[in-house]
């Protein structure tokens, strides 16, 4: 059976991914995960600067998934270049595509898309080439950072600003970019569009969605920062539907929100996703979510008489 996929012209042996924010930023954690599965891993989002991040609580798990706001907690640029600059990604990446379950000794092999944060141009393009040349395989952009101008509005809720961004960086770097959408105040095929005639080569829909917990005993909101992100099983179907209309506007997608296991990532692949990233779910199954999704996905295959998964991507698009 064949997991195979590319997306935004990254080949990966299986459609799951490691989603942002979620154990990655130390280079042993991220190594764990890809040992555990994972095709691909997606960085936390890095920041031109070190950011402490709010004071907790920052997480608060609800009915089907969690309510966070984090505030991009990260060591900065400068410091992620170091830690992986000492697992040799400042040389040439040995190609781990075709490994099957196993790393091998190499470290720089796993295959890891640096996910960046800033609110200007000149943040995203400043970190862009410190990092470039690292044997990373992409950049993935979170469009999620509140708007310097435009108070109370998130960078991908401005078309200008993020044409702007993904131009500037297309201008310093050869490699993948992959823009991630939210739920924001501007329709998300129309941002997809943009980014995608700006020269990102891929989008990544959904990231979390605005949401708030109140302890009814205390009468205070629950996070310290009150309002939060809302993730996993509840915003799955959210998450489904934006994917599919992606696919339907002719926008190259990785699917993002709610997998949790390898139904859900099917759901997504028939949608149209080219691959799938994973985060909350890892709370609930630890790392052991993406081999069980690869090996639910691989019976599927056999069950159906098929030999690839791409044969399933944008499928429930004929019906
Ligand atoms: C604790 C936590 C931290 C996150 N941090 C980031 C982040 O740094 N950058 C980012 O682009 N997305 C971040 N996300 C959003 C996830 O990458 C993902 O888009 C979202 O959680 C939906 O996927 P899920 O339902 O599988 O968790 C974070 C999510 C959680 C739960």
């Amino acid at each position: 059976m064949d997991l195979s996929v590319e997306f935004a012209g990254i080949k990966s042996r299986n459609p799951t991914m490691l989603a942002s924010g979620i154990l990655g930023i130390s280079y042993e954690v991220m190594r764990r995960v890809y040992d555990a599965g994972a095709g691909v891993v997606v960085s936390k989002s890095i920041s031109v600067e070190h950011r402490e991040g709010y004071r907790g609580p920052i997480i608060v798990k609800v009915d089907s998934g969690y309510v966070n706001a984090v505030g991009l907690a990260n060591p900065g640029v400068d410091h992620f270049v170091q830690e992986l600059s000492r697992y040799g990604y400042d040389r040439e990446r040995v190609d781990a595509t075709q490994q099957d379950d196993k790393s091998n000794s190499n470290d720089n092999s796993v295959p890891i898309i640096v996910n960046l944060v800033g609110s200007s141009v000149n943040e995203f393009v400043s970190m862009v080439k410190r990092l470039d040349h690292l044997s990373i395989i992409g950049y993935e952009l979170n469009l999620s950072c509140p708007h310097v101008e435009r108070v109370g509005l998130e960078v991908g809720d401005d078309p200008e600003l993020v044409s702007s961004i993904i131009k500037g960086i297309r201008a310093v770097t050869k490699k993948p970019i992959i823009a991630k959408l939210g739920l924001g105040a501007v329709d998300m095929i129309e941002v997809a569009r943009v980014a995608i005639d700006s020269g990102a080569n891929a989008v990544t829909a959904i990231n979390t969605i605005r949401a708030m917990v109140i302890d009814v005993e205390t009468c205070m909101p629950v996070l310290s920062n009150r309002v939060g992100g809302l993730s996993g099983r509840a915003i799955k179907p959210i998450a489904v539907r934006c994917v599919y209309e992606l696919y339907n506007a002719g926008v190259p997608v990785i699917g993002c929100g709610g997998v949790y296991d390898w139904r859900d990532a099917l759901e997504f692949i028939l949608a149209g996703a080219q691959a799938v990233q994973i985060g909350s779910a890892i709370g609930y199954r630890w790392l052991d979510v993406f081999k069980e999704i690869n090996d639910g996905i691989k019976e599927y295959l056999a069950r159906k008489g098929l030999k690839s998964v791409r044969e399933l991507i944008g499928v429930a698009h004929r019906y």
